[in-house]
């Protein structure tokens, strides 16, 4: 079985009450409950996390390595300031697809910058809840061993 891990980054856990117009309806249990759907469909396995601390989303990259045939990542706003998850990211091998739900090039200036993106194999973003599973779907384009 394939495994991916599906890291989400501060305030995701608020989905469904953050700011609909910009991230829609969905709460994160929704989007989990999609990604499980689309992942079964691949023959994946995935691990969906979120947490609001920095330090733990790093422990949980640094866990990760040699570990997972592939890793999407949500970081939130640690997108635009953790030199710490770019970091931990660099150690792993394996296919990075770095998903937004709204758009952030879009958006305010500071949110324009990335430290995901140049370690990302594949960017998704302003899909609002589709991108994970989008991202699920595309996953089959980098890892051999899937239906
Ligand atoms: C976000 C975009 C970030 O700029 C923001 O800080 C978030 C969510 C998104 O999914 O659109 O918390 O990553």
């Amino acid at each position: 079985m394939t495994k991916i891990l599906i890291l989400n980054g501060p305030n995701l856990n608020l989905l469904g009450k953050r700011d609909p117009d910009i991230y829609g309806h969905e709460t994160l249990d929704d989007i989990k409950a999609s990604c499980q759907t689309a992942a079964e469909k691949i023959n994946a396995t995935i691990d969906f996390r979120q947490s609001n601390h920095e330090g733990e989303l790093v422990e949980w990259i640094q866990q990760a390595i040699d570990n997972i045939d592939a890793l999407i990542i949500n970081a939130a706003a640690y997108t635009h300031t953790s030199i710490a998850i770019h970091d931990a990211l660099q150690m792993l091998s394996c296919p990075i697809i770095e998903v937004h739900l709204s758009n952030p090039q879009e958006r305010e200036k500071f949110r324009h910058f990335s430290y995901i993106t140049p370690l990302a194999t594949e960017i998704i973003s302003g899909k609002k809840g589709r991108g994970y599973t989008q991202a699920i779907e595309n996953i089959k384009k980098y890892t051999k061993n899937l239906k």
